[in-house]
């Protein structure tokens, strides 16, 4: 039988796939092997959903080959403590929302090109498309779904809904996580640094202006 990556499955793998589906079909993340619970709605960022529905691999995504060995990883994920027992090389984006439900973290070009899927990592921006699981290990993950604190946004998130820094709203997690480093490191920005912050990540609405002007607001109300 053949195999997304071109080479065969093992019986190992095949049989782990099996359980895993079967598992996500009956929607307990605890089966999977997780100690996380399910995200409650309050921990959903703007434009996030919180069904761990996703199976984290869509047409068109990176292989994900799963004849590899498993392991446990513990971090901190949005202040709280998560421990998951996969193969380390698999992306932390697709643990994000496959294993762990938290669907706000988009998936654009899985290339590190886009921006879309940017976390923030002990107060660095990364890109969970390119990012091993096993390199959060140990760290404390913020995702968009932890920028809300007690059912109020984050002031980032408040500014983006004020200036309209969202149109379809894809790129919109991942502008944040970034804009969310930047203020961790420099609180109070100058515009330049606020375009050199963001520049990698992308629009398509091309909706950039207001964007900027939405960062440059949440930091001069700090
Ligand atoms: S999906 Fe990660 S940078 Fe595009
Ligand atoms: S708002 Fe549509 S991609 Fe940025």
């Amino acid at each position: 039988m053949g195999h997304f990556c071109g080479r065969p499955a093992s019986r190992r793998a095949l049989r782990e796939a099996a359980r895993e589906s079967a598992v996500l079909r009956r929607g307990s993340p605890r089966r999977a092997g997780l100690n996380a619970r399910r995200p409650r709605r309050q921990d959903a960022g703007v434009g996030t959903r919180d069904r761990p529905t996703e199976r984290g691999v869509r047409p068109g995504a990176p292989p994900q080959c799963e004849d590899t060995m498993t392991e446990t990883i513990p971090f901190r994920l949005n202040g709280r403590a998560v421990r998951i027992e996969t193969d380390g090389e698999r992306k932390l984006l697709w643990v994000l929302r496959g294993d762990l439900g938290l669907t706000g973290t988009k998936y654009g070009c899985g290339e590190a090109q886009c921006g879309s899927c940017t976390v923030v990592v002990d107060g660095e921006a990364v890109r969970a498309c390119r990012t091993p699981v096993k390199d959060a290990r140990g760290k404390d993950v913020v995702t968009i779904e932890g920028l809300e604190r007690g059912g109020k946004l984050h002031p980032l998130q408040e500014a983006f809904v004020e200036h309209g820094g969202m149109q379809c709203g894809f790129c919109t997690p991942g502008m944040l996580m970034s804009a969310y480093a930047l203020l961790l490191r420099t609180p109070k920005p100058t515009r330049t640094q606020i375009v050199a912050a963001l520049d990698d990540n992308l629009c398509r609405c091309a909706n950039y202006k207001r964007i900027l002007e939405a960062v440059a607001s949440a930091a001069a109300a700090r």
